[in-house]
């Protein structure tokens, strides 16, 4: 089928991005690049957006912040039909938002192993089921899902984390599958980055030493990193390229042990 190329080949101009986790960390850096692209954006977070959409706004970009839980069905639909509602379409899916939990096999029960896999791969199938609709309605759409690292480290603890992560290239792999229909769909696997969720868990200072040792480029990656590789799987000219599942991360995965 012809590929649907944006009308301005400039960037992202034009475009409609939802950003799940676009409150902080990770996902505001992406909203933030996505809008300096000439994007516009709507961060979903549980969390208040207004600081993103201050940054949002300093480029002029459009900007809609929904509020609210992705691990919710009905939440979802809601969020799907506001940008169906206000835009008409969405053109590109963020996945970013996500908890980790740091359980050894030991402290992990069903309750938390449920907890991390709703959140982290139970809403993203549910973000995907909602917002292809709105890709498939102009034959044209473009999903990328934040993984992690971990899921190739042997480590005693995230053992939920790392199932929902794979389990997260899983989807992505299968949401390839509409590659006749215009909608492409990649992984980007980022390594330890310090934010509040790595702060949150207690990450302890010298891990951050492990992996700047690891890394090829010998520095601790911080969420800005990670969005130029997001910019390219969600631009137009990314088209060919699908089911995938990179590693932005300085070279980690070639020096961890
Ligand atoms: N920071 C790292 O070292 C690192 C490394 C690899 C992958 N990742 C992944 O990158 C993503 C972002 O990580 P981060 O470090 O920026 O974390 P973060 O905690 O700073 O941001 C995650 C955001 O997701 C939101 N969120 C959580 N549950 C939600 C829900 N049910 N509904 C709506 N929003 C919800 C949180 O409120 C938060 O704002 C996560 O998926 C994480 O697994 C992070």
């Amino acid at each position: 089928m012809e590929e649907k190329l944006p009308s301005s080949t400039v960037g992202h101009r034009g475009r409609i991005a939802v950003v799940t986790g676009a409150a902080r960390g990770l996902g505001r850096a992406i909203a933030q690049g996505l809008a300096g692209a000439g994007a516009t954006v709507v961060g979903v977070d549980l969390l208040d957006l207004q600081e993103t959409g201050q940054l949002v706004n300093k480029n002029g970009a459009g900007w809609l912040p929904i509020q609210t839980d992705i691990s919710s069905e009905t939440q979802v639909d809601v969020i799907a039909n506001q940008v169906l509602s206000r835009f008409g379409r969405c053109d590109i899916l963020i996945n970013c938002a996500g908890v980790v939990d740091g359980k050894t096999w030991d402290e992990l029960d069903f309750a938390a192993w449920r907890r991390v896999l709703s959140i982290n791969l139970d809403s993203q199938f549910l973000m995907c089921k909602a917002i292809v609709p709105l890709m498939k309605l102009n034959s044209y759409g473009r999903i990328v899902n934040i993984t992690s690292s971990t899921v190739k480290a042997v480590m005693p603890t995230q053992i939920a984390y790392r199932v929902s992560k794979m389990g997260l290239i899983g989807l992505t792999r299968g949401l390839a599958s509409l590659g006749d229909v215009g909608i492409t769909a990649n992984a980007v696997t980022p390594s330890l980055t310090k934010t509040e969720l790595t702060v949150g868990v207690g990450i302890p200072e010298e891990r951050y030493a492990v992996f700047t040792q690891a890394q090829s480029i010998k520095r601790i990656a911080t969420p800005e990193d990670l969005v130029p590789t997001v910019l390219f799987l969600s631009s137009a000219e990314s088209y060919w390229v699908t089911g995938q599942a990179f590693s932005a991360d300085g070279g980690a995965s070639f020096g961890l042990p």
